[in-house]
């Protein structure tokens, strides 16, 4: 039996790991603390809102006293800290919420885990998701970012994931906090806010709007369907070893023109245009200020000593991302009207807890 506090729930990963977590462990009691900010979508969980072993819990993760109160009322053991903001020219926009969310938010759980499991550390697992932003950027002709690459991070955002996997490093170094820290690549799949690349294009595809590419299109990311990093998170989490850091990440770097004309082909193949026809929307715009040029992650040490390694080959991953959009339309429309924000409201009501 575990009570297993999972942070970030209604966003993007987080929904991946939640459905994964209540479906493949009936005995373990799942809270989803989440303050449903324009990422937060509790549409992402319809399927499994009323399983027996899930609760929701719409709160900020900065307000102390609340997360302490769950850490007591739901006796939580283990910790999956996925809340976050998580848009990189969001965060070049406005600094500080990232810094509050990010920075000060990770603080306020860290010390309530402290707090609540310091007489007895056993069976206890604060377990940090964060992004390979941290290690900043590469060179085209640069080996992979392994788990001793130093921290470089550029972004506002990566600076601010940075800070947090310091302080989750810091209170395992000082106070013996049990604590495990994952650096994962580009996610994409179903659910992704469409602010992202692939999301995005996606939508303005299907709506013929224009494309942005950011610079020339040459920068390179390296991408892993959000269900393979969900299924590293279930494997670390249970087998992972305290104290360490693991890289996730498929060895699948993608130049985002390449990406792109590989989206408009299977977008246009699906929606019966003719192949290649939406590449007319494809406009070059001013590059994003700092664009990291290149990320690309070595996960073998997760593959050697865990096993794990992505379940989808790149093709078959996009494949099933664009069938998603095309077939949940209704889902693009209400997040891109903000009629999604309603749903709290409808199925919760005032409460914050069902
Ligand atoms: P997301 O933006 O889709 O979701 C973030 C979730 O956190 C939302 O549900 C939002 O409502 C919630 N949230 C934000 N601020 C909060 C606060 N103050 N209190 C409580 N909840 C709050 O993000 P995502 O893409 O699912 O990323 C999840 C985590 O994984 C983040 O920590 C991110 O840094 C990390 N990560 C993401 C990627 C990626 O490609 N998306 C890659 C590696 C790591
Ligand atoms: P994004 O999905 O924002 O992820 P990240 O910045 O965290 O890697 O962007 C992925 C890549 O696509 C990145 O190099 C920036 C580029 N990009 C565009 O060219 N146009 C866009 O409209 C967006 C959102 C991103």
């Amino acid at each position: 039996m575990k009570n297993i506090l999972i942070t970030g729930g209604a966003g993007f990963i987080g929904s991946h790991v939640v459905r994964l977590f209540v479906n493949k462990y009936p005995e373990y009691k799942i809270v989803n603390i989440d303050k449903l900010t324009y990422a937060g979508n509790l549409e992402n969980l319809k399927d499994i809102e009323n399983a027996p072993n899930y609760t929701f819990v719409k709160a900020d993760i900065c307000d102390f006293e609340t997360v302490v109160a769950v850490f007591v009322k739901h006796n939580i053991d283990g910790v999956l800290h996925l809340a976050a903001e998580s848009h990189v020219d969001r965060s070049i926009k406005d600094p500080f919420t990232f810094a509050k969310t990010n920075v000060l938010g990770t603080l306020s759980l860290l010390q309530a885990a402290k707090e609540r499991w310091k007489e007895n550390y056993n069976e206890k697992l604060f377990y940090h998701i964060s992004t390979d932003e941290v290690y900043g950027a590469l060179q085209f002709d640069e080996t992979l970012f392994t788990e001793e690459t130093k921290y470089n991070p550029h972004s506002p955002y990566s600076a601010s994931k940075a800070s947090s996997d310091h302080f989750v490093r810091a209170f395992h170094d000082t106070y013996g906090l049990p604590a495990i820290i994952t650096n994962c690549s580009n996610n994409y799949g179903p659910y992704q806010f469409p602010e992202k690349l692939i999301p995005l294009f996606i939508n303005n595809i299907r709506n013929n709007k224009p494309l942005p590419v950011y610079g020339k299109g040459e920068n390179v990311r390296d991408w892993l369907y959000a269900l393979d990093h969900a299924r590293a998170i279930d494997i670390i989490f249970h087998k992972g070893k305290v104290g360490e850091t693991y890289n996730i990440g498929g060895f699948n770097e993608w130049k985002n023109i390449d990406l792109i004309k590989v989206i408009i082909k299977t977008v246009d193949k699906f929606l019966g245009r003719n192949e290649g026809e939406s590449e007319k929307l494809i406009t070059y715009v001013t590059d994003r200020a700092g664009h990291d040029l290149r990320y690309a992650i070595d996960s073998s040490k997760l593959k050697n000593e865990l096993g794990w390694q992505p379940s989808l080959q790149f093709e078959e991953g996009i494949e099933k991302t664009v069938k998603w959009y095309l077939e949940n339309q209704q889902w693009l429309d209400n997040v891109t009207s903000g009629a999604y924000q309603e749903y709290y409201e409808e199925y919760y009501g005032q409460k914050d807890e069902k």
